[in-house]
């Protein structure tokens, strides 16, 4: 039996819980879309096409801000095909996805998806293929509210109000070379910033998110940051990341520590922001959006699903479905602990992605609509993380990886929303076989009574669920947990991750 004790003290804050750290990703990208969130002919179709099985889901996940259209889709993106009347709209080759693009779910289309979900849209402008200038008219078509052709344009399209997209995204992985339109720092930086100058001369309100790398195993991670923002420092608000792990080799142990590489991942772009800001004299800081992380078995897309041919430009293809196992919700749960242990910084973040494509949920055309394992701690972290960040003061037993060297056993970020009289603790139990005593001194918090203890445990890690088992994987309450005067103790099975609700 493994240990570990810690102390939440509302003194030891680290920062607010953005509630945009708790947003997704929809992509024009394999059945994201079509046949994931819209399909016209389901039984469970509403009068807008959208099936309303998975609009539910998406309310429970509690995804408060989504990322959209793209992704590398857009790279290659032509907005104003996506608005105007349907049976206008042309059909186009989608590059990134090598998928053909209908255009039957646009701007407008998304936008009435998202007032029925109740969550925020976050815009990607393109600049692989395009620049500036189109990225301008996306802006003035989306929140200018009338008197001009392009926001006349949207209000014929249906829409009299203007959109008012708050958070907008400078292009998608710029650094990459699979990327439509790749540059270099130099060249990006230089283009992000003119593009962001012109944006906030039409709208100040707006938040930009520059493009930083698409991975810290990129070569040239770190000083991409540092050219790009050199460029860009005092034009946006926000630096992206983006993280995909996966279980390598049958190294378990090794996966189940990615949050580590998290936590170096967002402390090194926050020290490259800081030294820029140093360098530049500036008094605001450039914050992290985590707008893509996940578990992806990238892999299988590399060396078996990859649509190739001149001739072949399929609609909507079963593009990234991965299946996610016990473990790899497990892994999900973890990096919720990395975003939320650096909220300071990190104040916006984007699952990726939301529906059938390396995806919490999962839709069968003409059938169901399922929640896969990862769906578990991402709706209950989004529903019980609230307010502040709190340090947990952590002695913990470690064990070796081969990627990371020791690392802790036991896991752990706490909240407290002291106005609600709530907090919540999030631990998460790395050991293979072994599991863990959790010991928590609660006596610098007002008293409180433990309400649920949530917890994704399975003897089978790698048990699933899917079409014929839909709900083979749920939640369980973990029953060891008690709270008595300000000490709260529990054992947390090996490989699991636990929520305890406190109020
Ligand atoms: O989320 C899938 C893809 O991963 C996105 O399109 C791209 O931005 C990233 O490489």
């Amino acid at each position: 039996m493994v240990s570990a004790r810690l102390s939440i003290d509302p003194r030891f804050a680290v920062g607010t819980v953005d509630r945009r750290v708790f947003g997704s990703f929809v992509e024009h990208l394999g059945r994201s879309v079509y046949d994931g969130i819209y399909e016209p002919g389901h039984p469970a179709a509403d009068s807008d096409g959208f099936r309303t099985d998975v609009l539910d889901l998406v309310r429970e996940l509690g995804a408060t801000t989504i990322r959209y259209p793209g992704g590398n889709f857009v790279s290659g993106f032509r907005w104003e095909d996506s608005v105007g009347p349907r049976a206008d709209r042309p059909r186009r080759l989608d590059l990134a996805w090598h998928s053909t693009e209908t255009n039957e779910v646009g701007l407008h289309e998304f936008s009435t998806w998202l007032d029925k979900v109740g969550s925020e849209l976050m815009l990607a402008v393109n600049l692989g293929t395009r620049g500036t200038a189109e990225a301008l008219d996306l802006l003035e078509y989306c929140n200018v509210p009338g008197g001009t052709t392009l926001s006349d344009r949207r209000i014929a399209g249906g829409a009299k109000d203007p959109l008012g997209v708050r958070m907008w995204c400078l292009g998608n992985e710029m650094d990459g070379p699979w990327q439509l339109g790749c540059r270099s720092a130099d060249d990006y930086g230089k283009l992000a910033s003119r593009t962001a100058k012109g944006m906030r001369q039409l709208d100040e309100n707006v938040q930009l998110v520059v493009c930083g790398s698409s991975g810290a195993t990129m070569p040239t991670f770190g000083e991409w940051e540092r050219v790009v923002l050199g460029h860009t420092y005092e034009d946006v608000d926000f630096i992206s990341c983006h993280a995909y792990y996966q279980e390598r080799d049958g190294d378990l142990a090794s996966f189940l520590a990615s949050a580590v590489d998290m936590d170096r991942f967002i402390e090194t772009v926050v020290a490259t922001a800081d030294h820029v800001k140093a360098l530049k004299r500036s008094d605001h800081d450039v914050n992290i959006s985590f707008d893509e992380w996940n578990v992806w078995y990238m892999d299988r897309f590399q060396n078996v699903e990859k649509i190739k041919g001149i001739g072949n430009w399929p609609t909507a293809p079963r593009l990234l479905e991965d299946i996610y196992s016990v473990a790899d919700a497990v892994v999900v749960g973890d990096l919720l602990l990395s975003l939320l242990r650096h909220a300071d910084r990190v104040k916006a973040a984007s699952l990726a992605q939301l529906v059938n494509v390396i995806a919490p949920i999962m839709t069968e055309p003409g059938g169901p609509a399922w929640r896969q394992t990862t769906f578990f701690p991402f709706a209950v972290t989004a529903r019980l993380a609230r307010g502040t960040s709190l340090r947990t003061l952590v002695s913990c037993d470690k064990y070796r990886t081969a990627s990371y060297g020791d690392v802790d056993v036991v896991d752990t970020a706490a909240t407290y929303d002291e106005d609600a009289g709530r907090a919540a603790l999030f631990l998460v139990n790395r050991h293979l076989t072994e599991p863990a005593t959790v010991t928590v001194d609660l006596r610098s918090l007002p008293a409180m009574d433990l309400l649920e203890a949530p917890m994704l445990s399975d003897s089978d890690v790698y048990a699933k669920n899917t079409l014929t088992e839909p709900d083979r994987v749920t939640l369980r309450s973990n029953d060891t947990a008690t709270c008595k005067d300000g000490v709260l103790t529990v054992t947390l099975p090996p490989i699991s991750w636990t929520a305890l609700s406190l109020g």
